[in-house]
């Protein structure tokens, strides 16, 4: 037996104060499968309390389906210095969560063109599906031979966007998308796995081109067809304190909440499909039921069949986890085996196990379908820092949820695979996706003055930076750094060559305080007297940066006429 038998459902028990409850009015197939006992919610309403009170979280929602049955829950509040309760449709970040959606508008868009490819539509050249498109990147073979399966399960291969998006230097998503063809190679085409939030959104835009839409358009018609009328997404546009719905988020520190700027939301809005979407517990119940059912949300088939294979057919190896070994022949089984159309995939405890995690800092979200058990949980949260015990929860809600007995060792929390690439760079203290292109800054013993240093630095992938000098705050003058439209303060001298963020003057340390890892240590590192490179937190995530350069200097197709490759 895999569930345990459902015992009378009694109202009272779940009147807590925002408790939404969805029933489906059709007569189910199960009819011991329609509820969550109650006695299971209310173990399940208890934990999370603890956690949150434990952690700070000032609103936190779950969605949760076992076979007909759904649930969906908020606690605490979505706005606290204003008091104001969180309910089924407040906006929570869901980050890389986005992805998926983007899968299903390019999947079900292609398939409705090209009905008589079937699959193989995922495995033919985007260069021959929309030629009007002039996909550009890297190198010739990329450009000519990239799919949407490559795009979607991360297979491009090229170097991460990074530093560029977190401080937005890009001035909207044509800078963005066209700032790619100057990515470098992260590893060979189509053999690893190199996480792109752009490349995951660039598709969208691709079969918008197709079918003479707009991205907005495509995912409006996927969100209308799915019944989640209160999702959207972050724009640039957005007063996001003072907008319907939203949950504002907060980070922790100095033993309080505190609200985090809303403006760095906006780093994601250009490439919103890769990570953009806000959604609600009543809008995410109707969404984890795709994946439960197949492609049904109640009895509509909302999504067909073939999509839902296409969708979770592994597409690329990312292999790690935790089998049984001598030391431990206890340990239960945690794997994730690869990556589907914008989904992980793994096996847990021995059950298929579909997922992905998202964090737009400081929201995070977390979402696991468990197909051949009916049972779908997505948790959401609006801050203040890393939550790594939301995976523990995740999974005492799989055991509560299942019947199924809780093994005696249940895996730690690391490896959490859905959240291992989520933002998708870093999550609570691993700070290790993307992969850095230097896992240290260079040695140079050039020697640079303060005027020397002053300047305007460009980067065809990251974006321009500039330093000046400015008279600081005791009268004296000091070099002074800005990157995008969200990163500046302070640079002093440490070395010949290298000089190091002591002053924020903006709020962009508030990215890293959500993860945990402080207020981020930027250093910039003169290579010789016109070239930088910019390292956060030790390592380097960006292309080096050319004094005076700006993107018109670049070739527009970065590789020579008559070259295979590059
Ligand atoms: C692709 O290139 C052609 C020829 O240069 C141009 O006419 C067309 O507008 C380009 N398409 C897009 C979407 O930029
Ligand atoms: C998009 O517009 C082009 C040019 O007007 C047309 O040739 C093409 O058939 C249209 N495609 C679709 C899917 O409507
Ligand atoms: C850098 O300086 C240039 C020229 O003064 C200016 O246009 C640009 O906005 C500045 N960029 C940043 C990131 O401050």
């Amino acid at each position: 037996m895999i569930f345990k038998s459902a015992s009378i459902f009694t109202l009272p028990l779940l009147l807590f104060s925002t408790l939404i409850l969805l029933t489906s009015a059709a007569p189910s197939a199960h009819p011991n499968n329609d509820v969550i006992p109650p006695e299971i919610l209310l173990e399940i309403d208890t934990m999370i309390r603890a956690s949150m009170e434990r952690q700070h979280v000032p609103a936190f929602g779950v969605a949760l389906v076992k076979g007909d049955a759904t649930y969906a829950k908020t606690y605490g509040l979505r706005d606290v210095e204003n008091n104001l309760p969180a309910d089924g449709n407040t906006l929570f970040g869901i980050g890389s969560l986005s992805k998926a959606f983007a899968a299903l508008v390019v999947t079900r868009t292609l398939r409705d063109l090209h009905p008589e490819m079937g699959e193989a539509v995922l495995d033919t050249p985007i260069a021959t599906l929309a030629p009007s498109f002039n996909l550009t990147l890297g190198d010739r073979y990329r450009s000519e031979q990239v799919t949407f399966r490559d795009l979607l399960a991360h297979r491009v291969c090229a170097l991460q966007e990074l530093s560029g998006l977190l401080s937005q230097a890009y001035e909207g998503k044509e800078d963005f998308y066209f700032r790619y063809r100057y990515a470098p190679e992260e590893c060979s085409f189509r053999n690893g796995m190199a996480y792109s939030n752009a490349l995951i959104a660039l598709s969208g835009e691709i079969v918008a081109h197709m079918v003479n839409s707009t991205y907005e358009e495509l995912l409006t018609q996927l969100l209308n067809d799915l019944g989640m009328t209160g999702t959207t997404w972050i724009r640039a546009s957005d007063d996001h304190n003072n907008m319907m719905h939203r949950a504002v988020p907060y980070i922790w520190k100095e033993g309080s909440l505190k609200r985090y700027n809303t403006e760095l939301l906006k780093m994601i809005a250009p490439i919103f499909g890769g990570g953009g979407m806000l959604s609600c517990v009543n809008d995410m119940v109707k969404y984890i039921q795709l994946y439960a059912r197949n492609g049904k949300i109640g009895d509509n088939q909302v999504i067909p069949e073939d999509v839902m294979k296409w969708m979770t057919t592994i597409s690329n190896t990312d292999y790690s986890g935790s089998t049984k070994t001598m030391d431990n022949p206890d340990t239960t089984l945690d794997i994730s085996v690869g990556y589907g159309l914008a989904l992980f995939s793994g096996i847990f405890d021995g059950w298929r196990r579909i997922g992905h995690g998202g964090y737009m800092p400081p929201f995070q979200s977390s979402f696991y379908s468990y197909p051949d058990l009916g049972i779908s949980i997505f948790v959401t949260s609006n801050g203040p820092g890393p939550l790594l015990e939301s995976e523990g929860i995740k999974t005492e809600i799989f055991y509560l949820l299942s019947g199924l007995t809780k093994p005696r060792e249940i895996p730690k929390i690391q490896p959490d695979h859905t959240m291992q690439h989520e933002l998708s760079y870093y999550t609570g203290g691993k700070f290790t996706n993307p992969k850095p292109t230097k896992t240290s800054v260079s040695k140079s013993q050039i020697q640079i003055t303060l005027d020397q240093a002053v300047g305007s630095y460009g980067s065809g992938f990251n974006g321009e930076m500039n330093i000046t000098i400015r008279t600081n705050s005791v009268g004296i003058p000091q070099l002074y750094w800005s990157y995008g439209r969200m990163a500046e303060g302070w640079l002093v001298q440490i070395a010949p060559n290298r000089f190091v963020l002591t002053k924020w003057a903006s709020d962009f340390w508030m990215i890293y305080w959500a993860t945990g890892i402080g207020f981020g240590a930027i250093e910039i590192n003169f290579l010789d007297i016109d070239t930088l490179q910019y390292s956060e937190i030790g390592l380097v995530f960006s292309t080096n940066f050319k004094k005076g350069l700006k993107l018109d200097d670049l070739p527009v197709i970065p590789w020579q006429p008559d070259s295979c490759g590059k």
